[in-house]
């Protein structure tokens, strides 16, 4: 029975893994928009904002979800127990890189998108943009794309540290993965990938 838990479990795990990519295509997003050029304008950015707006609450259930299966697949498994959650360096890593990514999640969703709410609101369908009102924009959504940045580094390494947990991954091979993830993220922030990994 421990085993099909566990199955059941992992496969939860992984799956919200796979869903909790939103920084990525968050940066995606952001740099396409960067690449398409066009002034700031009611229709491309209403309807970016909505994109990123509404992706919040869909991470905060994922996020839920890995803690939940995370702490789960800790019952399950017979070789670890809730001591390891303050001991192994693997699992430390893994529940603090989910706390800052809450809350991260949070000071996005309820201090500055709100604010970004607030000035995207000004422009109309069909009167100019509000003079000065780009700038303003654009502090914030530099803000928050940093912070998407920072949110990718931290899923692959949470994910990472998921391979220590589960394979008994060596720390110094999961340190380069880490350095690699990091690089990744700050390409991933910096540029549109349109190869995927370039
Ligand atoms: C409270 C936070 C978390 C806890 C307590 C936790 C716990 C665990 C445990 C115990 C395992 C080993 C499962 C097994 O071998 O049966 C595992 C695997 C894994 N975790 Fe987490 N986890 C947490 C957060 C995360 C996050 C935030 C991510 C990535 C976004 C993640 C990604 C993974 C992956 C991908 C695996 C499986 C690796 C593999 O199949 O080889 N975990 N996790």
């Amino acid at each position: 029975m421990e085993w099909e838990w566990r199955t059941f479990l992992l496969l939860v795990h992984l799956v919200s893994t796979l869903l909790m990519a939103a920084p990525f295509y968050m940066l995606v997003i952001v740099n396409e928009r960067a690449r398409f050029g066009a002034p700031l304008g009611y229709f491309t950015d209403r309807y970016m904002e909505n994109i990123i707006r509404n992706n919040s609450v869909r991470c905060f259930v994922f996020q839920g979800t890995m803690a939940a299966s995370g702490l789960g697949l800790i019952y399950v498994n017979a070789w670890l127990s809730w001591s390891d959650l303050v001991t192994e360096p693997a699992l430390i890593i893994k529940w603090v890189a989910l706390l800052i990514m809450v809350s991260l999640l949070a000071y996005v969703h309820f201090y500055l998108q709100p604010r970004v709410e607030a000035l995207v609101n000004q422009l109309k369908p069909d009167s100019p943009v509000p003079e000065g009102l780009a700038p303003r924009i654009a502090v914030l959504r530099m803000r928050r794309k940093r912070l998407a940045g920072v949110c990718l580094f931290l899923v692959l390494t949470a994910l990472i540290m998921g391979l220590r947990a589960t394979f008994l991954l060596n720390y110094y091979v999961a340190g380069i993965f880490v350095a690699v993830a990091a690089l990744y993220a700050w390409r991933v922030y910096r540029k549109p990938v349109l190869l995927g990994w370039m």
